[in-house]
């Protein structure tokens, strides 16, 4: 049985239409790095924007979550996964979605009911007591003291901080061989949770305040990897047959076995396929040190290490055959893999070329550093040594450092960094602890052609074009906004005279910090203003931009070179996207 597949068979057997995975690097969104749940892509439909494809979806959607990267490791982490989910957009709700839960469970998958039960929502000061879905599931034959009623930590569900959300009720198996006990005890981790249904009637402002939606929404969630575990009876979600083959293919490069090399065998099995995720997504990410291409450089540099670990041939292309595995098992599902496979392989080579190039040495140093400490602590200078020489991720350093029970000055590290790119006023904490190591000069240059482009389009196509997306890697740019028609070539080059026109005049671009009601009132673009801090930056250029943003930015416009457009077409409906380049 394929619970994919027999999850989509149900529901569009019951009305839903099955939707594509959006992509995991989220196409309009730069606030955060990757999809991390399957109503994300979602969010403008349930706040009310009719989906093209009706009411009732669903999908298998890819995510990525970093908050358990250091977890990987043991029996039930990852950093990819798949996300199972239906959708109603102001469709049906409790009954329909309780009752299909319920189904699909127990007839389709065959659990049985003895080994279910549930939590919902105990109500706070805004919102009662969720005792319609209690009712719900008693009329489906589970018992009373199989119901446990939590509160907002547990049974209320929201992305973030603030947006869509609403009360749920979560479905536990109790997964033991131990007798199962009457009374449900959330606590006792022989019951797993299985799948989440969030009755989305709410909306979270960014002050806290809620109101109620303009339709009651109804937004599941299944972890694949933990429900395939669950019916395949084992208690290591890596020794599912959802992981065999790529364990099989680490067992033949390293000459060794998965008993007595879990940890090693984890990591590199999760990191490999996380790393062939993000290399086949359309953003076309390559590993660097900003953003998601920091996170891709971290995962292959950390299996890599994990591999030396092992033993396995460093210069043998030993990461290929574990990748042909991961490729061969998502190709049918997700295209994206299939048509970018030459670049993923590529990728993989490349990383692990560069980094094998220092590796041995560092990890030399490492040990030399070992026999000269001061106290327990790897100190700043030498976990900078560590990066900046030899090209180890700083976590991959303290993640090494806890092997010896050494810490790493974390602190003393960052400053060095900082000063070092002179990004002190940019690289702000939470970026830092998010992955963002700080900007390339390229991307910095990037950073601000992007608002002289923004600026420009508002002249030559109107003061309605709104910025609807961008992103920014070492070999471009791309920018999306709110348009709705195709440039003419008349348009393109106007265009581009414009932002030539004042690189060449090499505009001042300043910062200011004020409080977003100032920057506001000031005339300050801003993309994603519910989503600023209260305190902003404002870049400004010359006269003619004045944007909300994180920056960096140069400091003078001739240092951006030529701007040039490489390619202008659709995003999605209304939005054009234009990448482009400095030469
Ligand atoms: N959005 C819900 C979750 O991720 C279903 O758990």
């Amino acid at each position: 049985m394929n619970l994919k597949d027999e999850f989509i068979k149900y529901f569009v057997e019951h009305g839903h239409v099955e939707i594509p995975s959006a992509p995991l690097i989220p196409e309009n969104d730069p606030t955060v790095l990757f999809n991390t749940a399957g109503m994300q892509p979602l969010i403008p439909y349930l706040l009310g924007e009719p989906h093209p494809k009706g009411k009732r979806l669903c999908d298998a959607q890819k995510c990525v979550r970093l908050t358990d990267l250091d977890e990987i490791g043991d029996k039930t982490h990852h950093t990819f996964f798949e996300m199972l989910g239906n959708w109603s957009l102001g469709d049906y709700f409790k009954k329909e979605s309780i009752h299909y839960s319920f189904e699909f469970l127990t007839k389709i998958l065959n659990i049985p009911i003895e080994r279910l039960a549930v939590t919902v929502f105990e109500g706070n000061n805004d919102i009662p007591r969720d005792d319609t879905s209690a009712e719900i599931w008693k009329s489906l034959g589970i018992p009373e003291e199989r119901i446990a009623y939590l509160g907002v930590e547990d049974n209320f569900w929201i992305a973030g901080d603030s947006g869509p959300c609403g009360g749920d009720t979560e479905i536990f198996y109790f997964r033991s061989k131990d007798e199962i006990p009457a009374k449900f005890d959330p606590e006792d981790d022989r019951w797993v949770e299985i799948w989440n249904n969030v009755f989305m009637e709410f909306h979270k402002d960014e002050s806290g305040k809620i109101t109620e939606l303009s339709q009651k929404n109804v937004d599941t969630g299944m972890g694949l990897e933990r429900v395939v575990a669950v019916l395949e009876g084992v208690t290591d979600n890596y020794q599912t047959s959802i992981w065999k083959e790529m364990i099989e293919a680490i067992e033949k490069v390293s000459k060794k076995t998965y008993e007595g090399n879990e940890i090693s065998m984890r990591i590199i099995a999760d990191h490999i396929r996380t790393s062939v995720f993000i290399s086949a997504d359309p953003a076309g990410i390559k590993p660097s040190n900003t953003d998601q291409g920091y996170i891709l450089r971290r995962l292959i540099r950390r299996a890599i290490r994990h591999a030396k670990k092992l033993g396995i041939d460093m210069t043998a292309n030993w990461m290929e055959p574990i990748a042909l595995e991961v490729i061969k098992k998502y190709e049918n599902y997700y295209k994206e893999i299939k048509d970018n496979k030459e670049v993923v392989l590529e990728v993989l080579k490349n990383e692990s070329v560069k980094f094998n190039r220092t590796l041995e040495k560092g990890l030399k140093e490492f040990d030399k550093m070992l026999n000269h400490l001061n106290g327990n602590i790897i100190d700043k200078d030498n976990a900078f040594k560590l990066y900046d020489t030899y090209g180890f991720p700083i976590e991959l350093t303290e993640e090494m450092a806890k092997e010896h029970n050494l810490k790493v000055d974390m602190e003393g590290f960052k400053e060095k960094f900082q000063a070092h790119q002179e990004l002190s006023r940019t690289a702000s904490k939470g970026k830092f602890k998010g992955g963002l190591m700080g900007h390339s000069e390229i991307e910095t240059k990037y950073h601000t052609a992007t608002h002289l482009l923004n600026a420009a389009l508002k002249i030559v196509v109107g003061k309605d074009v709104h910025q609807k997306g961008s992103n920014i890697n070492e070999e471009r740019m791309r920018f999306d906004f709110s348009c709705d028609h195709k440039l003419s070539d008349e348009e393109k080059q106007k265009v581009e005279d414009l932002v030539n026109t004042w690189i060449k005049e090499d505009l001042p671009v300043t910062m200011t910090t004020m409080s977003k009601e100032e920057a506001i009132q000031s005339g300050a673009e801003a993309m994603f203003i519910e989503k600023y801090a209260d305190i902003v930056n404002v870049y400004k250029i010359g006269e003619v931009s004045l944007e909300i943003c994180g920056g960096p930015h140069v400091e003078h416009t001739n240092l951006l070179g030529h701007f040039k457009i490489t390619k202008e077409e659709a995003s999605s409906a209304g939005v054009r996207r234009i990448k482009a380049i400095l030469e």
